[in-house]
């Protein structure tokens, strides 16, 4: 698809993929809108990128999505691309008592979050001459890590979802695209820094997998594998328990226990 002349709106537009997301598609002569939940970081970014539009608005919650519909929809009619990219990952051990309103947090951002966005937005993309919807998931979506339990569940339902709404919007103006993410360095990964078992040289430069996501949507790729996710695709399916096994090592002196 054309990346030039688009109106994209990305979730999670303040940091990391986000952030990168938004810079380059500007560069590249889009409308950008982004959203995230922190008003000062969503301000850096505005003045840091002053063509950006921010909107404060959580993923996790419906009424914020409603709104941002109301907004979006009113003042950018044309918007025809949507990049689902808000994520959040914890450490998590299920052998220590968690408040069952809080353990399932990734669910609600990184799983529950795009399929209300995207059932929310749906018929506005429907009447763009061409649309896209790009799902970010991840290689853990692909291959558990143990050491983030409901993250990985979080990831290979976004893959499971994205799959089914491909083919059920296959007749349609809108493309559905996944990008499986490697590992990157992000805040997000911050918490595993000096965990044994991980690997941070493996951590990939967040501008570099987004150069590669523009470039397979420009080449219209309907799942983009940058890096080692193309690595983790192959192994996950010849060696899955190797795989889980060597995933499993991070966290596993600490996390694992009472
Ligand atoms: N980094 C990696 O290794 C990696 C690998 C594979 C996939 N991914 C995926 O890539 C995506 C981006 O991750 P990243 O590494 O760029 O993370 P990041 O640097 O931590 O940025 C996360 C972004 O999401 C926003 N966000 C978090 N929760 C939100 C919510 N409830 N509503 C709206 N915005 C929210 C954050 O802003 P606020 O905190 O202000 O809301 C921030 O802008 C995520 O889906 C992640 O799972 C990351």
């Amino acid at each position: 698809m054309k990346l030039q002349h688009n109106t994209i709106l990305i979730t999670g537009g303040t940091g990391g993929f986000g952030f990168e997301f938004a810079s380059k598609l500007i560069a590249l002569g889009n409308r950008v809108i982004i959203t995230g939940r922190n008003t000062e970081k969503l301000q850096e970014v505005k003045q840091k990128l002053p063509k950006v539009v921010a909107i404060q608005s959580d993923v996790s919650k419906s009424a914020d999505i409603r709104s941002l519909y109301d907004q979006v929809a009113q003042e950018f009619p044309g918007l025809n691309i949507i990049i689902n990219n808000a994520g959040e990952m914890r450490k998590i051990s299920l052998h220590h008592k968690h408040e069952l309103t809080d353990i399932t947090r990734e669910i609600e951002i990184n799983l529950m979050g795009p399929i209300r966005m995207v059932q929310q937005f749906l018929p506005l993309l429907r009447k763009q001459e061409n649309a896209a919807i790009l799902n970010v998931t991840s290689g853990i979506a692909l291959m558990t890590f143990p050491v983030s339990p409901v993250y990985s569940a979080s990831k290979s339902g976004l893959r499971s979802y994205t799959q089914a709404l491909r083919v059920q919007l296959k007749h349609t103006n809108i493309k559905v695209i996944e990008l499986v993410a490697p590992g990157s360095a992000t805040s997000l990964n911050d918490k595993f820094l000096g965990e044994d078992g991980f690997n941070a040289g493996m951590l990939m430069a967040p501008g570099k997998i987004v150069d590669a996501a523009i470039k397979g949507m420009k080449n219209d790729k309907t799942e983009i594998y940058p890096g080692v996710a193309r690595i983790i695709r192959i192994m996950s399916r010849i060696a899955p328990k190797f795989m889980i096994a060597q995933a499993g090592k991070t966290g596993a002196s600490t996390m694992y226990s009472n």
